[in-house]
């Protein structure tokens, strides 16, 4: 990498100078730039004068020449990678260009059940089929985690025409699969490598963390600056290393669904995001990563919780490495599910974390993290100990059935265009689901369109329901769910 280089902001100079400029507009955005615009009144006059389209002075996303062109230079260069798209709508829109750049109708892919929806929306909108791999299950901890090569091995001899395998790196829960060795097997048959690093935009920036998929030689990876990289929110990167697939094809994909109109304030964001990551990366990480082994150690010794650790948690197979920045605390030997502790830690410690499930609790720690805040965490743990420990008995249910894969009977695109009705979901045992039911977050659909509900995924989805949990379907009602059929 090119320090010297990093130091630049090509893109955000440019929308400097535009924000400075005495310019009369008669073009879009209708606030104008106005001073007195209740957009600037409510988010400060800097931001209505940043807030731009596309000029030939700023260029265009879709087809960039200009500054765009640099600055999305500058980010590959940062990611290791040949090329890089700026993308203003999420790795959810990354995750489905990725698939819809490998794959189209009748294509199989090969994927972990535990994928983010955006995976199964790109599955629909390509038509593509998808060949589901168990992830591998923690059952202490009640998590799934990545997949191993020797699953993707048996899903290749089983499906030597897929074309495609996507994985993720890292899970939400911060585990990592053995990718270079999946690469390697996936390249020796030509099929490309697809990587969700929704999660891991931070990895090529410390060699303490684990390898980023371009480091790695996949062919596709999407990562959210927005969330471990210190950009606005929305904003990730699609990055390609040319070989398997196109640039050009990639492009086209983008261009087919993504506005014509991108927020040159989250464009920006992306461009101070990669200079602060390639020129400070190290240190910050550097300073991070053993605050967050030195609260582990702690929350560790606290009665009734247990937390993930890279040096304990990795075993060189199932778990090949681990991102030691994801706090994974186990919390139901104090009697509590993991979301009545997410619920506590809001209420009682103002402390917002990432997500809860049914005996952990994730907090995230980012760039913007201080040693006060953790220190801050640390503390609201020993304090919900202190509170509950030995006051409940442990909380435990059989977990055993919550992973399993549901079967799918018709391939996910028909069923979601297929004749659909409306059955209450408690009689919906036995169906064929036309819509994706997921749990968020972490956004991990319980059932895909093209599934057979059964028993145990009504068990589940009863379960979260009572925990309060956020239930996202097609239309927002949790008594009924759309089946195949007249
Ligand atoms: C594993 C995974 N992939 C993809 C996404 C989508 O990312 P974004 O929120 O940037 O659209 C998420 C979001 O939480 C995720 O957890």
């Amino acid at each position: 990498m090119d320090l010297k280089a990093h130091a630049e902001t090509p893109l955000y100079t440019g929308l400097d100078h535009y924000a400075k400029s005495k310019t009369i507009h008669f073009d879009v955005p209708g606030h104008k730039k106005n001073p007195t615009s209740p957009l600037a009144e409510a988010f400060g006059e800097r931001i209505a004068l940043l807030d731009a389209n596309s000029t030939k002075d700023l260029d265009m996303l879709s087809n960039p020449t200009g500054i765009i062109k640099r600055a999305e230079g500058l980010l590959a260069d940062a990611y290791g990678a040949d090329y890089a798209f700026m993308l203003v709508n999420g790795s959810t829109f990354g995750v489905i260009t990725m698939i819809m750049s490998a794959c189209g109708p009748k294509d199989k892919i090969i994927m972990p059940r535990n994928v983010h929806k955006s995976a199964i929306n790109g599955i629909i909108l390509s038509g593509a089929l998808p060949v589901f791999i168990d992830p591998e299950i923690d059952p202490e901890y009640g998590i799934t985690n990545g997949i191993t090569y020797d699953s993707v091995k048996e899903a290749l001899k089983e499906n030597p025409d897929a074309k495609g395998i996507f994985l993720i790196n890292p899970t939400y829960f911060g585990t990592v699969s053995d990718l270079k060795a999946i690469v390697k097997l996936a390249h020796r048959r030509g099929i490309p490598v697809l990587v969700d690093e929704a999660h891991g935009s931070h990895f090529p920036f410390h060699p303490d963390l684990p390898d980023s998929a371009m480091s790695l030689g996949a062919d596709l990876s999407t990562v959210s600056i927005h969330k471990t990289g210190g950009s606005l929110t929305q904003t990730s990167a699609l990055l390609l290393n040319k070989g398997l697939i196109s640039k050009e094809k990639v492009r086209t994909i983008i261009n087919l669904m993504q506005t014509t109109s991108a927020s040159y304030l989250l464009l920006a964001s992306l461009d101070l995001a990669r200079k602060h990551l390639a020129i400070n990366g190290k240190k910050i990480w550097g300073k991070l990563l053993p605050l967050c082994e030195k609260a582990k150690a702690e929350i560790g010794k606290i009665p009734g919780l247990s937390v993930i650790s890279r040096d304990e948690y990795v075993n060189g197979k199932e778990i090949y490495d681990y991102d030691d920045t994801k706090i994974v605390v186990r919390v139901n030997e104090l009697g509590l599910t993991g979301f009545e502790v997410y619920d506590l830690f809001k209420e009682k410690y103002q402390i917002q974390l990432e997500l809860a499930e049914t005996y952990v609790v994730l907090a995230i720690v980012g760039p913007g993290d201080t040693e006060e805040n953790i220190a801050l965490l640390v503390n609201a743990f020993k304090s919900l100990s202190q509170e509950y420990y030995g006051q409940r008995p442990p909380f435990n249910i059989p977990l055993a059935g919550f992973f399993e894969r549901p079967r799918t009977v018709i391939a996910p695109r028909d069923a979601f265009y297929g004749v659909k009705k409306a059955v209450p979901i408690q009689e919906a045992n036995g169906e064929i689901s036309a819509e994706s039911i997921m749990i968020y977050p972490p956004g991990i659909p319980l059932v895909i369109p093209g599934e057979r509900i059964t028993d145990d995924i009504l068990k589940h989805y009863n379960f979260y329901l009572n925990q309060n949990c956020i239930i996202m379907n097609d239309d927002g009602n949790t008594e009924f769910v759309k089946v195949l059929g007249e």
